[in-house]
């Protein structure tokens, strides 16, 4: 008697153990669907409901892009009431420029800006943008960024899944050496250079003769410090900011080449965000852009003059004759782009100069 009153309480028992863990597993499987939902910061008091997302680049904060991405962060808390919050993570503190996009993509961190070649990987018709001598003036590249290719290009990431807010400016590319200028066409050959991956980087190098090697920009530094290239392209701000010149001091103004940004977010994190928050988002963004396309140009311009204050730094300014002779040397890419691509969208960036 004694024994089956032992074994009914222990059932009993068991029961208990069984309701509470089917509990605690409905508990989890709720929370981490909420959490998924959209980051809330749940830790502060007050701020159960507030929205935050983690921005992450791979530049320094006082460079176009860096200073770009807190005046939106600002924008975006002012236009929300402090509903939503941008966290900014620069220098590639988070994730470097090979690993963001996959981050990204998996939900990692809700949003990034990689420069356009780095987007070329996964929309091969972004070369057109890497192009040598695409874009004439800053007034051009403001036509483009902010008009109908810039919501083409823009559309083409969001067959990807991603949520494609705006294209941002870091300048121009000028041209780098570490023991000698650049200025003719036969001054490339041999030597070696680091590039972003992008294959019509890549060929632009091969044609001038020299050895292009792709290096994500966190590894930059590093590398010259090993002096494991002869040269790169880059812009005033980067070179300026992450102490380039240091390593490799004969600069070409050329402007060659454009440095631009994706501004892209998470598409299903911005599905789930409520409209109205979506539409402050795309006004903060709209105001975001067209203040950094003022501000990169006079960055750029306000960092040139600094360079030109250091003494180890040899600036050489490309005549007229000079590009012409990197242009026809450079011919070919617009050739191979159209062949592979077809000139749609290199006829429409072209529009711009007329
Ligand atoms: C960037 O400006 O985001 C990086 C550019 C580079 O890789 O040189």
């Amino acid at each position: 008697m004694k024994m089956v009153w032992i074994m009914r309480k222990r059932w009993k028992l068991w029961g208990i153990f069984l309701i509470i863990g089917i509990g605690l597993v409905v508990w989890a499987v709720n929370r981490q669907t909420t959490r998924e939902r959209v980051v809330y910061d749940d830790e502060q008091k007050g701020l159960q409901n507030q929205i935050i997302i983690y921005f992450s680049h791979v530049v320094a904060e006082n460079t176009p892009k860096g200073l770009a991405a807190q005046k939106f962060a600002e924008l975006v808390e002012q236009k929300t009431n402090g509903r939503v919050k941008v966290e900014v993570f620069a220098n590639g503190s988070l994730y470097s420029d090979g690993e963001e996009l996959d981050a990204l993509m998996r939900g990692d961190v809700q949003m990034i800006a990689p420069s356009f070649s780095k987007v070329t990987e996964l929309i091969p018709e972004w070369q057109v943008l890497d192009l040598p001598f695409l874009f004439h003036d800053d007034d051009d590249i403001r036509r483009v960024f902010t008009g109908k290719v810039g919501d083409e290009l823009l559309g083409m990431l969001e067959e990807k899944g991603i949520k494609g807010l705006a294209l941002w400016s870091n300048g121009f590319k000028q041209m780098m050496g570490t023991t000698r200028p650049l200025i003719e066409p036969d001054d490339f050959r041999g030597l070696r250079f680091r590039i972003m991956p992008s294959e019509v980087i890549d060929k632009q190098f091969r044609l001038l003769g020299g050895e292009p090697v792709a290096v994500s920009f966190d590894h930059i530094y590093r590398a010259l410090e090993r002096h494991e290239f002869d040269g790169q392209e880059n812009t005033i701000s980067n070179i300026y900011s992450k102490g380039f010149y240091k390593f490799q001091p004969y600069i070409t103004i050329s402007n060659h080449g454009y440095l631009g940004y994706a501004v892209m977010m998470n598409q299903s994190f911005w599905d789930r965000l409520p409209k109205d928050i979506q539409q402050k988002i795309t006004e903060a963004m709209a105001e975001a852009t067209q203040w950094n396309l003022r501000q990169s140009k006079a960055q750029n311009e306000r960092e040139l003059q600094q360079l030109k204050q250091q003494k180890s730094v040899h600036l050489y300014l490309l005549s007229e004759m000079e590009r012409k002779r990197w242009e026809q040397k450079l011919a070919p890419l617009y050739e191979e782009f159209a062949r592979q691509f077809g000139s749609k969208l290199l006829n429409e960036i072209k529009e711009f100069h007329e």
